[in-house]
Formats: C-alpha cells, structure tokens, sequence
C-alpha cells in the first residue's frame, strides 16, 4: 500500500473549493439494523462507490469480527481509484487490524476515533481528561506509524467543550493526524451552531491551516444534509455520508443530497465543489436499495421515483413551456434513466451489457454470460424486460449468496376456507437431499414453514413484503423477508416471475447465509461507533 496523499486529492486549506466526499456507507451505513451486506454485495457496492468518484471510501471496521476485516481486505485488494479506509477505536489492537487490512490498497487511511465529551467521558470511558488526550496521542501515533494517512475523529464533538475539543485535535495534529472529524455522534446540532463551531476550532486548534476538518452528520432531529453543508460553509473540506443517508437510528447525510446541493446552489456555499460524477448517482442509490431490500421512499430528493416528476396539471403545463419553471436540476445530471422498458428476447449480449452498464453494473465477461443466460430464461417468461429485472438479474449474480442449499422443486397450494399446504424439496452441497411438508395461512406461510423445517433452523419472520418489479401481470415480484435467528435479525430477497417460488428462494438465502458465515459473526461490539 502506498498512503501518500495524493496531490489534486487532499485540499487541505478551506480556501480550496474541493469537498473530499467520505463515503461510510460500508460502515457507518451497513452497521444500522435491516441493511447488513454480504462480503460480495459490500465489493460490488464499493466497486460502485469507486466509480461514482467518491474520495475515501470507509470499508468496515475490520477489528469487529473475521468477515469485517476479510471484507475490508478484499475491498482494498480490488477497488482502483479510490482512497480505502478502515476505522479503529483508540487502541494499538484496532489499529494493526486497520492497517493490515488496507495493506493491498492503492492508498489507505487509518480513522481512529475515541470519545470526547463529558458524558462519555464520565459514563462510557470512565477516562479523565488528561487520559483522554493522553489515549488519543498514543493511538495516532501508532496509526501513523503504519501509515501516512490518518484521520482522527472526536466522538460525540458537538457536546465536547470546545475548548478541550480544540486541546485534542491539537494534540492529535501534533501527533500526526491529517484529518480532524467533528461527529455529531447523536444527530444533536443545527446549522447555525455547527457553522460556529467550525470557524471556532478552525481559529483555536494549533496547526489548524495543514489538516482537514471534516464534519459527521446524523440526522435524528433531520438536519444531517443542512448540517453538513453548513460546516462546509465554515471551513469543512471533507464531509462524511452514506448513499441514501442510511445509518444507524435516523442515519447519517445523504451524499447525494450534500453532492447536488452543492452543485445546484455551490454559490451559497462560497462555491464548494465535489469531484463526484452525478449521472452515477441514481444507479449507486438503486444499487444498494436492491442490495439491501430497503426501497428509497418514493418521493426522497435526487434519487427518490417521484424526484423528477410532475404530476400534476399545472406543473406539466409550465414544464412544457419552460423547463425551468419548476425543475432546478434535470434528471439526466443525476442519471435517470430516460426509458424504462429495454430489452426483448431478441436482444443480443451486446445490448445487455450496455444497458446494465448504463444502469451502473459494470460485469465482467463471466458474470455477464451467466445474465445474459438468465436474461434469455426470462425473456422466455416475460414479453417486456424492464430495468428493475435487469437490475435483479445482475444482483442475483453473487456467487456468495449461492449454496449450499439449492431449491429443486416446490409445490404449493391454497383453498378457500382452508389451510395452504407447500411441499419442497432441497438439494445441499455435501450431497443430501430432504423433502419436506407444510401448511400454513397461505402458500406463502407453508413454503417459508416448510423450507425452515427442510433446513433444520427455526427462522421467527419479523417482516415480510412482496413488490412487482415492474409493470403488467407477468412482472416479476420480489420477496424481501427479515427473520429473527439467534438474536439476530437477517434479510434475505429473491425475485421471481412466481411469488411463492421468489418467497422461498428469500428465505434460502437467509438459511444459507446462516450456514456461511454463523462462525464469523461479530465477537467486538461496535456499539460506540455510530
Ligand atoms: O457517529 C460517530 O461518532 C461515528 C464515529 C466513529 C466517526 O460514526
Ligand atoms: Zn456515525
């Protein structure tokens, strides 16, 4: 790994317009409840993230457990083109995980964070404050020397006392650090507040002029985005986001909000730019709401269905005059697909693969052979192939999410008045196949009974939901089913022409994903990283 921070990068002086955008999306994001990825869903995603030009890519906390670091370790091996960081508490153990993991990357970054404020100082560190301090040398230090790039993040800042905020990021400077991050760990401030708070560090903390202050935005009062870029108007040059502004509780700043926000009104922002490329930014969203099950609410700025467009009467009639009326970005610059229906059975590989890479899946030519198989399977079912299916078509590409069960045959069947019953049979890597039987309170019911049954694990479904992909009564329907197993809640999704069947693959998927990785489930709790 080379870590030099590379020139055009790294702006450190407020006086540069360029904001680096740090994208957490694979850490900070992924740690919230119902959005947890595979190890190839968070490489595809990061491959995604790399490609929509973020500048540092958070890739996981790879001291956490086996799969997080194998995680951030395949991520660095793979992703060109992007900064790859790993968090770290303030401890040397955290820290040689980080570094570690980043080693196969282009450039890297160690982010090591400790609380600051008095609440967590009293009740969670139990550390004075000279300990503090003390904890937060040692640990840049050591992060530094492994690596020439490191962040230091100030755990819940915003209710720090400025002064002793201002004496850590001092001392960590002094240490070594080149980015100092400014969380509002709880979602507490406003714009006005954190705007003052930002030109008062930058006018307070010694050697201030050679780093980065980067603000950490969540948004349990909302104000995450307006936050955000009211620290940009302060100084900030680095601001930390999730695509969709996913995260934990109410989520971080949505980076598609702050990236277009700047764009659109970059002049009230002493004209801050991104080096994002934003016709990407619609296919990173879609993305990881495919990858994660989570829909983005229909009417969500920049990437929600109804963003662009205008229903109603009045609005059609300006926009037919002038598009300006009542548009302030055009759809194009966020890449919104103009036309939804693509592609037919006579469709040949070559329009498959422009179209998915249009639609932000770039494959290799394995992977697209397998699509393009399956595309003509589905083409066979379906007259119309819409994006959504090609979309699901490319995702159901994950050679992880495959085996060691496969369905091999189902039946299920529904009377009126009566109990559903649903027979399946499966097939598993090692050789065994089980049949097995169930009724329940609809097709869906048994089968899901059923397959548990077959697996041999009690699933408690917390959260079932079935949608088309797309439109006519041959869509293809998406389960998206969220169980309860040993304490923990797992998703699993399929899609199917047929319901019942994309009911069942779901919850294989759940049942495999439990075979895979049960030995790899975190044994760190992360619980003071959000
Ligand atoms: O919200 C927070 O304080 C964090 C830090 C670990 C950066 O996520
Ligand atoms: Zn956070």
């Amino acid at each position: 790994m080379t870590s030099d921070v590379v020139a055009g990068e790294t702006p450190a002086s407020a006086a540069s317009d360029r904001v680096l955008i740090f994208d957490t999306t694979l850490r900070d994001g992924e740690q919230a409840p119902g959005f947890s990825m595979s190890r190839a869903q968070k490489l595809r995603m990061a491959a995604a993230l790399a490609d929509l030009g973020v500048d540092i890519l958070e890739a996981g906390f790879p001291h956490a457990s086996p799969d997080d670091f194998a995680s951030v370790h395949g991520i660095a091996k793979s992703v060109r083109g992007t900064r790859i960081c790993g968090l770290a508490r303030c401890q040397f153990g955290d820290i040689e995980s980080v570094a570690r993991a980043i080693e196969p990357a282009e450039k890297g970054r160690i982010h090591t964070f400790l609380a600051t404020s008095p609440l967590h100082r009293e009740f969670k560190l139990q550390m004075s404050r000279q300990q503090v301090i003390d904890t937060a040398i040692a640990g840049v230090r050591r992060a530094r020397e492994l690596c020439d790039d490191v962040e230091f993040s100030a755990e819940d800042a915003i209710r720090t006392e400025p002064e002793f905020l201002a004496e850590v990021f001092s001392a960590v400077i002094e240490a070594g650090a080149r980015t100092v991050n400014v969380p509002d760990t709880v979602g507490y401030t406003t714009p006005p507040e954190i705007a003052e708070r930002f030109a008062w560090l930058r006018a307070n903390v010694r050697g201030a002029e050679g780093v980065v202050f980067s603000s950490h935005c969540h948004d349990d009062l909302g104000m995450a985005v307006a936050n955000s870029l009211a620290a940009i108007s302060a100084g900030a040059r680095q601001v930390e986001c999730t695509i969709n502004g996913i995260g934990e509780r109410a989520g971080n700043a949505a980076l598609e909000e702050i990236v277009m926000a700047l764009r659109v009104r970059g002049e009230r922002f002493g004209g801050a730019t991104t080096g994002i490329r934003t016709q990407r930014l619609h296919a990173v969203a879609r993305l990881l709401a495919q990858t994660t099950g989570q829909p983005i609410p229909r009417n969500k700025a920049i990437v929600g269905e109804n963003a662009f467009a205008h229903e109603s009467g009045i609005h059609q009639h300006g926009m037919l005059k002038h598009r300006g009326t009542y548009e302030i970005m055009r759809a194009e610059d966020v890449g919104v697909a103009k036309s939804q229906l693509v592609l037919g059975k006579h469709s040949g590989r070559h329009a498959l693969r422009e179209r998915l890479s249009s639609l932000g899946h770039v494959l290799d030519d394995a992977a697209l052979d397998d699509v393009f198989t399956r595309f003509k399977l589905l083409a066979d079912k379906k007259r119309e192939v819409f994006d959504a299916d090609l979309e699901a078509l490319a995702l159901g590409h994950d050679p992880e999410a495959a085996g060691p069960w496969r369905l091999t045959s189902l039946h299920a069947t529904s009377h009126v008045g009566a109990s559903a019953s649903a027979s399946v049979r499966l097939a598993h890597d090692d050789g065994r196949e089980v049949s097995e039987a169930a009724i329940g309170d609809g097709p869906v019911d048994a089968v899901l009974r059923a397959v548990s049954r077959a697996v041999g694990h009690e699933f408690s479904v917390a959260e079932f939901q079935i949608r088309a992909l797309s439109e006519g009564g041959d869509a293809q329907g998406q389960a998206a089913i969220s169980v309860n197993h040993g304490g923990r809640e797992l998703r699993g999704q399929a899609v199917s022409t047929d319901i019942v069947e994309a009911a069942a693959l779901a919850v294989l998927e759940i049942a495999n994903r439990v075979e895979r990785i049960t030995p790899a489930l975190p044994t760190v709790s992360t619980a003071n990283a959000r």
